[in-house]
């Protein structure tokens, strides 16, 4: 069974740590902002084990002219159990959730090698990738939700 939850942001470490954070120390998985009141985690469990992660921060891109606007951050789904459509559900989640808060845009820094699957959940890219220091290339991606 599958259930998608608001998790506190130290749950999140599980898996930021060996899909985003891969051989580095465990205060790389802390982002800044996690505890604000107004940033959310939610957790996809799989059979009782959490296996993916979303966080959504309000913070305002001011390349957007939208008022209300969310960040997605800390998108991962463990290498176990990717290509499930667990990933999809979390963004599913996470606009559902955008939805009911008035928010109406969405937007973040995609990986490179993410872009693909967020362009299928109908996503766009803006102007060209830029390096994010020990991460790697990115695109701003955006979606008027
Ligand atoms: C990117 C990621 C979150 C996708 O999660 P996932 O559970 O594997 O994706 P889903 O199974 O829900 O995929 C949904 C659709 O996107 C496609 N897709 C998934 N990953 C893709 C990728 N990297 N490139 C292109 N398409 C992709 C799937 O094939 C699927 O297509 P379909 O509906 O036609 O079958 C996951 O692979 C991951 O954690 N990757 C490593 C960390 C990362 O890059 N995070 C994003 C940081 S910006």
């Amino acid at each position: 069974m599958n259930i998608i939850k608001e998790i506190p942001s130290k749950e999140t470490y599980i898996v930021r740590q060996p899909v985003l954070r891969k051989g580095k120390p465990i205060e790389s998985c802390i982002f800044e902002g996690d505890d604000l009141k107004d940033t959310y985690h939610f957790g996809l469990y799989n059979s009782g084990e959490l296996i993916g992660i979303i966080s959504l921060f309000t913070k305002i891109n001011s390349i957007f002219a939208e008022k209300n606007q969310a960040q997605i951050r800390g998108m991962a789904v463990l290498e176990s159990h990717q290509k499930k459509g667990f990933g999809e559900a979390l963004v599913k989640h996470c606009e559902n959730f955008c939805i009911e808060k008035d928010i109406k845009l969405i937007w973040f820094n995609a990986r490179t090698a993410a872009v693909g699957f967020y362009k299928k959940l109908n996503y766009q890219t803006v102007g060209k990738p830029f390096d994010i220091k020990d991460v790697g290339e990115h695109y701003l991606m955006y979606k008027e939700i």
